[in-house]
């Protein structure tokens, strides 16, 4: 079974953990330095062809390869995907963690990769948040216990691994220009824990500021982040890039912890730094401690001293396959199964129906730069038939036609007339021309910027010919923004988008009904990215794939969203994409035994359908291996284990930061072209206040006493758990290690995996406190009828908070409730402690 290969395969002996720092290394750190000139230190301090440090001739020292990581190895060529980020985290397995580290480690030093990007270990603060699925949970805790694994993982094969991205980087809505404004506690309770950890605990060699300014100062040039906590509270010894573009002052980044700027020097080079060095605005001493950062990492991974790449390394590794589909399989999250429709038993199953955008081709991964070039992906609709054989009667219907589609197929009464003017802002003549449609919408991301000044003004009728609802849909690329204006009225969420993901409204129109459409369109990239269309809704679904659900055994849906619709650069909508409701919709009209399975990086606004369907499995993204996993769950052949890793709230407007997630309202609603690196200059900064502090997700409904619609840690089995014997000390010493044990049974039929999570409330505090936190969890794997008793240690940290007034991690003593259970709302078990 290729499971059990995974666990008992051993790793290839090439790999080389990095060497302690000692005074030989220290010593040829500094005899490079010393035969470094001003200019030569300096040039190291920035990259080079986009994925690389700069090399030093003078000193033989070669350039050193970085790649992406969130997901699998993004260098150049295909490479293993796996289930990754959010994935990752809804396991809640620390040895997978370690695992998938090493794979990644494997697969990096195969494609002579140095650095790896990752991992990511921003808070899913808002379901909303374009990288969610990138990074892990919403619980510092839960992070960083991920966290510390994953990156020993890579490390240990003889790769740095760059945590990313410090910090507070928790939305990309303008994520060059927004100023992330939080205070201390909920910063170190909250947003830093796992970075802490990643240095403190995993000793990561590299961390990558972000974009976003905290407090007032971009996290290249931000002092408390940088010099205070991370080089100085944490002892980081390593070295700090920058995120890609994401520096804007070299003084300020130098005098400010930045070692190193990418993907290039437009900062931290010789035409800023040598007169700052001269003039003493930047001390040469700073300068050295940057070049020694860097020479002291590569020495002790011995980069100087041996290629990367290795002849025992594996490029294509079955290896890494075993652990891709191990990923998937424990990540699955089975969120509702109502009447035991699952596990579908496949010999009952004579046809079935596989529908939705999610299910064909297979779905690995978000998009941006974590996007990796799958080896052989399945999908879920051949994951599917494979398990079943070849026997079964597999129908399959994507039901939605493609985005291009919709904007090819829009009739336009008349056409469309387009004005395209020599500024930014619609002044001057335009040039004008006659076009059929708007449909030059291409899924860049990224690209050479816009550096016409130009602004375009579409302006369209659209005639209904029949009466209902009509889909608009309209999708740029990278950093274009645009807004939608419909009989005069700008719609909501179209002003200054940014981003690639496209945005979506409903118009109900009768029959004879003209509307006009204009849209404000500034492309951010070279080149005309933009499309937009109508469509009647019910006319989208596929008859196709009304008449495959109707005559189905069981169908499943598999929506979600993809690497087109949730994606670095923008953030995604918590409605699912454009025409997923209706599809699902029409086929529960037509057939009940319809479970429906996501992808995407964390909860949907499930309230339209959710009541019809029995069953939803949450996919997350899983990698290269999903599809298999996929049907090994729905078909019983694996028991489902994922934990949910954030609250599942219905509705946008009830999560827990969505009062406080975009800036204030009215602070910016002109369009915008962020140019890389440089802010508009009418610019307003958006202030994102973290007015929800401590109260994100589970903390905020644990808190209120609310219910989300399924809560953090939530997930269910074909198999039920019992929890007992809970054993705690009832006192303890302030500060002591604090040991928790308990029973965990599988008391069901078939053998599964449990996640024994154990939350901690402070009765005593002397400041308000979230009513319950994770400090502690274990995965249990159980056959039936067996019992395990886990024990788990309670550190003084479980019990802490950040203390403003004194400025230190506190304890007040008193009473606290001990709370073991399966997710944050259902703890069976409890024991009060008195902390001394
Ligand atoms: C992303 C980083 C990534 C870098 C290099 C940036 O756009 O924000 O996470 O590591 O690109 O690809």
């Amino acid at each position: 079974m290729l499971l059990v290969s995974a666990l008992t395969m051993a790793a290839p002996a090439t790999a080389q953990a990095p060497a302690p720092d000692s005074p030989a290394i220290e010593a040829q750190a500094h005899a490079l330095l010393a035969k470094l000139t001003l200019e030569e230190k300096i040039e190291l301090l920035g990259g080079v062809d986009g994925m690389f440090t700069r090399p030093a001739p003078s000193i033989s020292l070669p350039r050193f390869k970085m790649s992406d990581a969130s997901v699998g190895v993004r260098t150049w060529g295909p490479s293993t995907a796996y289930a990754g980020g959010v994935a990752l985290a809804a396991t809640w397995d620390k040895d997978f963690a370690r695992r998938l580290g090493e794979a990644l480690g494997r697969d990096a030093h195969a494609r002579s990769v140095h650095f790896l990007l990752g991992p990511g270990v921003n808070i899913a603060r808002s379901p909303v948040s374009g990288r969610n699925f990138e990074y892990l949970s919403e619980d510092p805790f839960l992070n960083a216990e991920l966290a510390v694994p994953y990156i020993e993982g890579i490390q240990s094969q003889g790769v740095i691994a760059t945590v990313k991205h410090f910090a507070l980087n928790d939305q990309e809505y303008n994520r060059h220009n927004a100023d992330s404004e939080a205070d201390e506690r909920t910063m170190r309770e909250i947003y830093l824990p796992a970075f802490e950890a990643a240095v403190t605990k995993a000793h990561v060699d590299a961390v990558m500021d972000s974009y976003n300014l905290i407090n007032g100062q971009h996290a290249t040039q931000n002092n408390f982040l940088n010099l205070k906590l991370l080089k100085g509270e944490w002892g980081f010894q390593g070295i700090l890039m920058s995120d890609w573009d994401a520096t804007y002052d070299g003084v300020a980044a130098a005098n400010n912890g930045l070692d190193l700027e990418m993907p290039n020097a437009r900062f931290l080079n010789a035409a800023t730094l040598t007169p700052a060095v001269k003039s003493g605005l930047v001390k040469e001493s700073t300068i050295d401690d940057k070049v020694l950062r860097l020479l002291r990492t590569e020495l002790r991974y011995g980069f100087t001293s041996r290629p990367q790449f290795d002849p025992a390394d594996s490029t294509y590794s079955v290896a890494g396959r075993a652990v891709a589909l191990e990923g998937a399989r424990e990540s699955l999250t089975l969120l509702k199964n109502e009447g035991h429709i699952l596990p579908l038993d496949p010999a009952r199953i004579k046809t079935i129906a596989i529908i939705g955008p999610s299910a064909y081709p297979a779905v690995t991964g978000g998009g941006g730069s974590s996007t990796v070039q799958a080896f052989e992906p399945v999908s879920i609709l051949t994951g599917i038939a494979n398990l079943l054989g070849p026997d079964a009667h597999v129908l399959y219907s994507r039901g939605l036609p493609d985005m291009p589609d919709v904007f090819q197929k829009t009739r336009w009464e008349g056409g469309v007339s387009v004005a395209t003017y020599p500024s930014r802002d619609f002044t001057g003549t335009p040039e004008t021309a006659a076009e059929e449609g708007i449909t030059k919408w291409s899924p860049e991301w990224w690209g050479p910027a816009d550096k016409a000044p130009r602004s375009i003004r579409y302006s369209a009728a659209f005639k209904a010919g029949k009466a209902g609802k009509y889909l608009l849909l309209a999708a740029s690329a990278g950093n274009d923004s645009y807004k939608v204006i419909v009989d005069g009225r700008t719609l909501p969420n179209a002003v200054n988008v940014e981003g690639q993901t496209p945005q979506f409204w409903t118009l109900d129109l009768t029959a004879g009904q003209t509307v006009k459409v204009v849209v404000e369109y500034l492309p951010g990239f070279a080149g005309i990215h933009f499309g937009l269309g109508l469509a009647f809704e019910a006319d989208m679904i596929s008859a196709e794939a009304r008449e495959f659900a109707a005559k189905a055994d069981a169908v499943v849906v598999a929506a979600g969203f993809s690497n087109t619709s949730e994606a670095e650069g923008a953030d995604r909508t918590f409605a699912l994409p454009w025409g997923q409701e209706a599809l699902i919709q029409a086929v529960t009209a037509v057939n009940p035994r319809t479970i429906v399975a996501l992808t995407g990086g964390g909860a949907v606004d499930t309230r339209a359908w959710l009541d019809q369907v029995p069953a939803l499995l949450h996919a997350w993204y899983p990698g290269q291996e999903g599809g298999t996993a996929v049907a090994e769950v729905l078909f019983g052949k694996h028991n489902p284990e994922g934990k949910l890793p954030v609250s599942f709230d219905r509705s946008w407007e009830e999560s827990s930061s969505a009062a406080y997630y975009y800036p204030v309202k009215g602070a910016d609603t002109s369009l915008h072209v962020t140019e890389y690196g440089k802010p508009p200059v009418d610019y307003v900064i958006p202030h994102v206040r973290y007015g929800d502090k401590l109260l994100v997700g589970y903390r905020y409904w644990t808190t209120t006493g609310k219910h989300p619609l399924f809560p953090f840690g939530f997930g269910l089995s074909y198999t039920t758990f019992s929890f007992a014997n809970l054993q705690a000390p009832a006192t303890a010493a302030s500060g002591a290690t604090v040991p928790v044990s308990f029973d965990v049974t599988n008391t069901g039929g078939v053998a599964g995996a449990e996640v024994a999570q154990l939350y901690v409330s402070d009765l005593s505090t002397k400041v308000s406190r979230p009513e319950r936190e994770l400090k502690g969890f274990e995965k249990v794997r159980l056959a039936p009828g067996e019992t395990k008793r886990v024990t788990l240690n309670l550190d003084a940290r479980a019990f802490s908070y950040w203390n403003e007034a004194a400025h230190k991690w506190t304890i007040d003593p008193g009473k606290f409730v001990l709370r073991v259970g399966d997710s944050s709302e259902s703890t069976p078990l409890s024991a009060e402690l008195t902390l001394k």
